[in-house]
């Protein structure tokens, strides 16, 4: 197949043919004299995103998500990759419950997906099957800490990587019952010696997830960890009138956090973005008290950012640099890029179609989203692989296509 079209290469947008075989991109030439067939493409060609943060809930909780609608949703909105996190139920946290995980998620998935486990005492086994490892940082006993660190030992010294969700409990206040209160029972302080703490572990490649406050960045930027940053961060603040639709953590933070975050991701200095996407029902989260936290965001995050580079607010390059090209490297995978022997995983967006966010639209079983309202840009087709998951709007995936990524180095 060859598609002809205006197409982000290089850092900028170019017309160009990409020719794809074998769900690979073949060739990227500025001629083509042959005789396949060419495709015509009307949108802008970008990078597919790939998203390090995801909760598909399966198993466990597919009342909320499955991995089959998940995978949907991230798809509908440009998401071809998914990095999904192990607090299912059961807990990752054994080559067996791995295992189990990694067939169901086969059946259903209908992106590529790569898998975090827990770190715990099977640590050796767990290291042979995925590369990617995630730590909730919370104030442990001793002992429990130096079976971390023998584990975060055992995952660096075989290349594998950390994510690390930074809330250190010593910190924490009363909770309140609002969203400013609900930030001021998990303050910033919380947050930053979190991420403090984590000069203390083994050396080795550590990302911090959702940095959610401009301490919180600075001390990240200032230890040389990489930096994640959610959407419902840089687009949401306590003021938002969401109540418990809007708890979430680390919580929504004020809007100074919140002009600080956006200044920095205009600056160059965050990593990837990550929607942490952490359906609820709408059910359980009507009454703030007993609302779990957790936003949904895998279908809406790339749209809104395009929507953003729309508006003059931020550059094509950054968007594309954290929502494609460095998670792709972070995955020790061939994707996030539109370059000869990358995957073709391509999100085909017009930037002059504009739409508002309407939960009537979304493909999440969490029925609701934060970001109701707001503008955004999705795309008209989607391609994994080579295969067109989205065309013309119209979902055509298969479930059980999406294959596992290891990201072992
Ligand atoms: O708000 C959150 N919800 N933060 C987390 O770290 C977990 C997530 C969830 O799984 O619901
Ligand atoms: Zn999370």
């Amino acid at each position: 197949m060859i598609l002809y079209g205006t197409a982000y290469i290089d850092g900028e947008l170019k017309k160009r043919y990409i020719g794809i075989e074998d769900g690979k991109i073949d060739f990227v030439k500025k001629h083509y004299k042959g005789d396949v067939e060419v495709k015509q493409i009307d949108e802008i060609i970008l990078p597919a995103g790939i998203d390090l943060h995801v909760h598909f809930r399966d198993p466990g909780s597919t009342d909320k998500e499955d991995f089959y609608t998940g995978s949907k949703a991230a798809a509908f909105g440009g998401v071809t990759t998914v990095a999904d996190m192990p607090n299912n139920h059961p807990p990752i946290l054994t080559p067996d419950t791995f295992d189990k995980k990694l067939q169901m998620v086969e059946e259903r998935s209908c992106i590529d997906f790569a898998l975090y486990s827990l770190i715990g005492d099977d640590v050796g086994s767990m290291i042979e099957k995925t590369g990617l490892f995630k730590v909730y940082l919370s104030s442990s006993t001793s002992t429990e800490k130096k079976i971390h660190e023998d584990g975060i030992r055992k995952v660096y010294k075989n290349g594998g990587k950390i994510a690390f969700h930074c809330e250190d409990e010593d910190y924490f206040n009363k909770p309140g019952t609002d969203l400013p209160g609900y930030n001021n029972y998990r303050p910033v302080e919380s947050e930053v010696q979190a991420i403090s703490s984590l000069n203390e572990l083994p050396e080795g490649p550590k990302r911090v997830c959702h940095i959610s406050t401009k301490k919180g960045l600075q001390e990240a930027l200032s230890d040389g960890f990489s930096v994640e940053v959610t959407p419902h961060h840089l687009f949401l603040n306590e003021e938002a009138f969401l109540g418990g639709f809007g708890k979430v953590n680390p919580p929504l933070r004020t809007q100074n956090d919140q002009i600080a975050l956006w200044e920095s991701y205009e600056r160059g200095d965050i990593d990837f973005l990550a929607s942490d996407h952490a359906p609820h029902l709408e059910d359980e989260k009507t009454d703030f008290i007993d609302a779990p936290p957790g936003i949904p965001g895998v279908e809406t995050m790339y749209p809104l950012l395009l929507h953003s580079v729309s508006m003059g607010n931020i550059s094509l390059s950054t968007v594309i640099e954290t929502i494609a090209e460095k998670p792709g490297r972070y995955l020790n995978t061939k994707k996030g890029k539109i370059e000869e022997g990358y995957d073709a995983d391509l999100t085909m967006v017009d930037f002059r179609k504009i739409e508002t966010i309407d939960r009537e639209n979304l493909h999440s079983k969490a029925g609701w989203s934060p970001f109701e309202g707001f503008n955004a840009v999705f795309p008209v087709h989607v391609m994994s692989r080579g295969e067109f998951l989205i065309k013309d709007n119209e979902f055509i995936g298969d479930k059980g296509r999406g294959k596992f990524i290891s990201a072992k180095a």
